[in-house]
C-alpha cells in the first residue's frame, strides 16, 4: 500500500528519494511523486504521476531540469495506493498547500476530510484533488504561524482517522515533520543526514540505526538531528532498533522475480527460524520471545488466533496444532471480524496475532481489542520493531529475512515451522511426553532439507503449469492438514495469475462447487500421504467422473494417486503435521510458474498491497 519516503542532508536528494521509491515499490502503488524544497525558491517543486515510478523518473527528467532542483537538501515521495479518488495526477502525493509552500505525503484515511474540506472551501481554499490527504496541507498552512512543527501539531489535532504523514515547508528547507498515528514511521539516523520512511526497506541501504515512532509521536528531523515528541507534547528518547537487514536480501540477487528468489529462499528461511529453538533432548521447543515460563503455559485454556490472508491460513495449521499436541480448544478468525464481533476472552485465553509485515491494519486493531479485554497476545511478525510485535510485547520473530514479493511465500512455511515449535512447547506442559515431543522435533529440524527436495520438483512443476496455463477456473482440494494447504494453494494462484481459484474441503465439494466441474477446470488435489488420504482420493474420483482434469500434489511413492489423477506433483515424505510446508511450496511453484507463462507481473499483481494498513 502507500509508502513514504523523506531525505534531509546534503547528500543526492533527488536520487535518494527516487531510490526509496524504487524499494517501495513491491507493497503495491498505482501512482506517485515528489517534493523537493529548493532554498530561494517559495513554491516547492513537484512531480507526480500515475502509474510507475519508471514513468516519474521520465517526467522528472524532463521537468526538474535545473541544478538547484536537483540537489535540493530536503525532498518527500510518495507511492499512492488510491482510497480516495482515481489514480491520476491530481490524486497522486505530495499534496500542495494553497500557496504552494508546504508539502504533505500522507498513508492512512483522514475520516472527517469531508466536514474539513467543506469549511476549508467557505474560507476560500481552493481543492485540486478527490483525495482525503490535501486537506492536511491546507489545514497546516492555515494553522502556520511561522513555525512548521507547531503548524503540523495544531493541523493533526483537527483530524480523525489513521496517518503516518511526512511536510516540508519552502520556508524551512533545513527540516521535515513527520507524525504517526496508526501507520507507521521510522526514521534513519546518519551521522550528517536523516532519513524517514514507512518502510525500513526504502531507507536501510542507508543506515541500519532506526527508531520507530509511536502513535502520537510528532518527529522533527533535520541533517543528522532528530527531536521526537509524544502526543502528550513530552520529549523521547528512545534508543534507535538496530535492523539485522542486509541490502542484497531486499534485491533480486539473479532471479527474476522476488517471490521466485523468496520461494528458493525457504530452505534457509526455515533454518532461521528454527535456529537454536529446539532441544531435542528434552522434547521440546524454547522460544524466549514468548516470556512464559511452564506454569503460565499449563494455564492457558484456549487459544484465540487472528489474522489476514496467507497469514490466516498458516493460522488454520497452527490450529490444528494447538488442539493435536497440546488439547486446547483453539479458535482462528479472520482478524476483521475478530475486531468487530465482539470476541469472549476469558481469563485464561492467549490470543495469537499473526502477521508478516506486523502492520496488517485488522490484524492490529484485533490485537488491541484483545488487550482491551484482558487478554494475553503473542505475536508471531517477520518484521522486527513493527507495530503488531511492539505492541503485543512478547512473541516469536520469524527471521525469515525480508519478504518482497506480494504473495507470501517463505512467511508461511516459517509461521507454520514457529507455530509448530509453539505447540509442542504448549503441549510439553500438558500429555505430550519426552519422547513424542523429541520425534517432532527432530522432524522440525529437518525441514530445510524437506523445503529443498521439494524445490527440485521445479522442472517438473513447471512442466504441469505449461499444460494448463490457459485455464480460467481452478478448484483446489484437501482435507486435515491439507485443508489450509489447499486453501492457500487456492489464493496463490487468484493472487498472481488473476486464475479464478478456489480452496474447498475435500468433502465440501459435493454441497455446490462439484456443479462447475468440467473438463476446462482443473482440480488440484493436496494428497499427502497422511490421515484421510483415501477419502481425498475417492473425491477425486468424484471430479473425474465429470471431466475435470486432476492435478495431485502427492507424497514420493505414494502409488495410489497415479490412477485418480491426470498429473502427479511430488512432494517429499515427512510426518503429517509438516506435510503443509512441501505441499504448500509446491503450489507455490505451481502459481508462479502459470502467472510467468501468462505474462502477469509477479511481484507487484494489480489491485494488491504487501501490507494492508486499511481496514
Ligand atoms: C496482504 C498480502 C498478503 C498477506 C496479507 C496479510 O493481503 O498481499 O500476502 O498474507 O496481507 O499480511 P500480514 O503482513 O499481516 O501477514
Amino acid at each position: 500500500m502507500c509508502g513514504i519516503v523523506g531525505y534531509v542532508g546534503l547528500r543526492d536528494t533527488l536520487g535518494i528519494v527516487v531510490s526509496g521509491l524504487h524499494r517501495l515499490e513491491y507493497r503495491g502503488y498505482d501512482s506517485a511523486g515528489i517534493a523537493l524544497c529548493v532554498p530561494g525558491k517559495r513554491q516547492i517543486s513537484v512531480v507526480k504521476t500515475p502509474g510507475k515510478i519508471s514513468d516519474l523518473e521520465t517526467l522528472i527528467a524532463a521537468k526538474l531540469v535545473s541544478d538547484a532542483d536537483r540537489t535540493a537538501p530536503i525532498g518527500i515521495g510518495h507511492t499512492r495506493w488510491a482510497t480516495h479518488g482515481l489514480p491520476n495526477e491530481a490524486n497522486a502525493h505530495p499534496h500542495l498547500s494553497m500557496n504552494g509552500e508546504i508539502a504533505v505525503v500522507h498513508n492512512g484515511i483522514v475520516e472527517n476530510y469531508a466536514a474539513i474540506k467543506q469549511r476549508l472551501t467557505q474560507q476560500g481554499y481552493k481543492f485540486s484533488s478527490d483525495t482525503d490527504t490535501e486537506v492536511i496541507a491546507h489545514l497546516i498552512q492555515e494553522c502556520y504561524q511561522g513555525d512548521l512543527r507547531s503548524a503540523v501539531a495544531t493541523a493533526l489535532k483537527k483530524l480523525e482517522g489513521t496517518y503516518g504523514i511526512a511536510v516540508v515547508s519552502s520556508r524551512h528547507p533545513d527540516t521535515l515533520v513527520a507524525a504517526r498515528k496508526g501507520s507507521p514511521i521510522a526514521v534513519g539516523i546518519c551521522e550528517d543526514e536523516t532519513l524517514v520512511a514507512s518502510d525500513i526497506s526504502a531507507i536501510v541501504n542507508y543506515t541500519k540505526q532506526v527508531i520507530f515512532l509511536d502513535d502520537g509521536d510528532l518527529l522533527t528531523a533535520k541533517a543528522g538531528d532528530v527531536d521526537i515528541t509524544s502526543s502528550k507534547n513530552v520529549p523521547v528518547t528512545r534508543p534507535p532498533t538496530f535492523v539485522d537487514w542486509d541490502v542484497g536480501q531486499i534485491e533480486k540477487g539473479g532471479y527474476e522475480h522476488f517471490m521466485l528468489k523468496e520461494i528458493h529462499e525457504q530452505p534457509q528461511a526455515i533454518s532461521y527460524a528454527i535456529r537454536g529453538r529446539l532441544l531435542p533432548d528434552e522434547g521440546t521447543t524454547k522460544l524466549s520471545g514468548m516470556q512464559m515460563d511452564p506454569r503460565e503455559m499449563a494455564r492457558i485454556d484456549r487459544i484465540s488466533i487472528a489474522a489476514c490472508g496467507t497469514s490466516f491460513y498458516a493460522g488454520m495449521v497452527g490450529k490444528y496444532y494447538f488442539e493435536d499436541f497440546a488439547s486446547i480448544p483453539t479458535e482462528i478468525e479472520q482478524a476483521a471480524e475478530f475486531r468487530y464481533r465482539n470476541p469472549i476472552i476469558q481469563r485464561d485465553t492467549c490470543m495469537l496475532a499473526i502477521s508478516q509485515s506486523g502492520e496488517t491494519a485488522d490484524t492490529l486493531a484485533a490485537v488491541r481489542e484483545a488487550k482491551r479485554k484482558g487478554s494475553m497476545v503473542l505475536g508471531i511478525c517477520n518484521v522486527v520493531g513493527s507495530t503488531i510485535a511492539r505492541e503485543s510485547g512478547r512473541g516469536v520473530y520469524l527471521h525469515a529475512g525480508p519478504e518482497i514479493g506480494v504473495a507470501s511465500t517463505k512467511a508461511f512455511t516459517c509461521q507454520v515451522a514457529v507455530l509448530a515449535m509453539m505447540a509442542i512447547a504448549f503441549g510439553r506442559t500438558r500429555r505430550l511426553s519426552t519422547s513424542d515431543g523429541a520425534e517432532m522435533v527432530k522432524a522440525i529440524s529437518r525441514l530445510p532439507d524437506i523445503a529443498r527436495r521439494t524445490l527440485e520438483q521445479e522442472d517438473a512443476i513447471r512442466r504441469v503449469a505449461e499444460k494448463y496455463a490457459d485455464c480460467e477456473d481452478f478448484f483446489y482440494i484437501g482435507r486435515g492438514y491439507m485443508f489450509p494447504a489447499a486453501l492457500e494453494g487456492a489464493l496463490k494462484l487468484k493472487e498472481i495469475s488473476y486464475i479464478h481459484a478456489e480452496g474447498y474441503h475435500a468433502a465440501e465439494l459435493k454441497h455446490g462447487p462439484i456443479a462447475l466441474l468440467q473438463k476446462e477446470v482443473p482440480v488440484v488435489a493436496t494428497v499427502a500421504d497422511i490421515a484421510g488420504k483415501e477419502k481425498t482420493l475417492s473425491n477425486m474420483q468424484e471430479c473425474r467422473a465429470r471431466s475435470a482434469p486432476v492435478i495431485a500434489i502427492a507424497t514420493e511413492g505414494d502409488d495410489s494417486v497415479n490412477a485418480v489423477s491426470e498429473e502427479v506433483i511430488r512432494v517429499p515424505k515427512c510426518p503429517d503435521f509438516l506435510s503443509p510446508v512441501p505441499v504448500v511450496i509446491a503450489e507455490q511453484i505451481f502459481a508462479y510458474h502459470m502467472a510467468r507463462l501468462r505474462g502477469c507481473p509477479i511481484d507487484q499483481p494489480r489491485n494488491l498491497a504487501k501490507s494492508v494498513t486499511v481496514e
